[in-house]
């Protein structure tokens, strides 16, 4: 059951200062209002509203702490050179959220009218949209079970949230090829499990491979299948693209990657230019030999946070897998010149991917 009631309205009296617009670190920066709002099982999605930015109170018996029931999206509100703001294909955020709270048993929300009231607190908080290029407002909806109870069960009642961060690039350094290690102990997803779901536990499950990967040097952590160890999946913040002897090339979707927006959109991209992408099972292995034949040409990670993130470096088992001389390749440029020209409106939206917030 989806119930609607009237979006209310509290304005903060108290507003914060905004970041320097040549220093905006990625997530750690909130706005003046976010948005919440409550299901029970009798009352169905109810309650919604903007209000002052705070923390909010929790059973401490919350099933969100126990059992970790919970979804979230990312997305970003651009701003143009002529001081408009655009979401870039938000309603896809929504659709997919519905399909990450479907794999964890949460009740669905209305796509469209989510989409009114994030319109409505972009519209509230549009003063914090960054102007300088790299920069933009990340969008964080999510939900969480609220319910006390340690039954092991989902819950019958929980809270919506949207909170905004001004943000610049996710890794430091901005748009500069990445180290990534090639995850061969640990696994992030199972066919079958919620490696398709945007939830927590599919973040924090990699952490420990993370920091390992970290403490080597790598920025971050490509997972391998949870069978075999064989098949490419995804990047912890990524999905990711190889171009090999001339043809583009992605790990098809497994039920364990997650279908990414950009992933879309890049795939989408490529083919209005008349470039196919081949979406398919592709082994490390294959991966290894097209290095070791010199036939890698560029590979790089798709994402909302991330953007366009060359790959400059892969490290599989102590072999060192070097991509165009740590340099950032001519697609891989070509892909973050056109995708952040169409979300900041620098270039005519040809697809209509855009929604302006007026
Ligand atoms: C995003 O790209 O928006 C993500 O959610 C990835 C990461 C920051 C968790």
């Amino acid at each position: 059951m989806v119930s609607t009631f009237e979006l209310e309205i509290v304005n903060s009296t108290n507003k914060k200062e905004k970041p320097s617009q040549d220093q905006v670190p990625f997530g750690t920066i909130f706005t003046d209002h976010m948005l919440t709002m409550e299901y029970s099982s009798d009352q169905g999605w109810h309650e919604p509203k903007i209000t002052p930015y705070a923390p909010i109170t929790l059973d401490p018996a919350a099933m969100i702490f126990h059992y970790g029931q919970t979804v979230f999206e990312g997305m970003k509100a651009y701003r143009t050179e002529d001081g408009r703001v655009l979401l870039f294909r938000p309603e896809k955020n929504f659709e997919r959220l519905n399909l990450s709270s479907e794999r964890l048993s949460i009740p669905p929300v209305d796509e469209k009218l989510m989409l009114e009231y994030l319109t409505k607190l972009i519209e509230l908080e549009k003063d914090w949209v960054p102007s300088t290029p790299g920069t933009s407002l990340y969008i964080r909806p999510f939900i969480i079970s609220t319910e006390a109870n340690l039954a092991v069960a989902p819950a019958q009642s929980y809270k919506f949230m949207v909170i905004l961060s001004p943000v610049g690039s996710y890794f430091p350094g901005g748009m500069k090829p990445v180290i990534i290690h090639v995850e061969d102990q640990f696994t992030r997803a199972v066919k079958g499990g919620t490696g398709m779901a945007k939830t927590a536990g599919n973040y924090s499950s990699g952490y420990q491979a993370q920091a390992q990967a970290k403490q080597a040097g790598n920025a971050d952590v490509l997972w391998l299948d949870g069978v075999e160890k064989k098949y490419i999946e995804e990047v912890g913040s990524m999905n990711i693209f190889f171009k090999i002897d001339g043809e583009v090339l992605t790990p098809e979707l497994n039920g364990s990657i997650l279908k990414g927006i950009t992933r879309t959109s890049i795939i989408e991209l490529l083919n209005s230019w008349g470039i196919p992408v081949t979406e398919r099972k592709i082994s490390i292995q294959e991966i290894y030999q097209a290095f070791a034949d010199g036939k890698i040409e560029e590979v790089f990670g798709t994402g909302t946070a991330a953007v366009i993130s060359p790959v400059g470096e892969l490290n599989w088992q102590g072999r060192k897998m070097v991509v165009n001389n740590h340099e950032i390749g001519e697609l891989s440029q070509k892909l973050y010149d056109t995708i952040t020209s169409i979300q900041t409106g620098k270039v005519e939206d040809a697809l209509g991917w855009t929604v302006e917030v007026k």
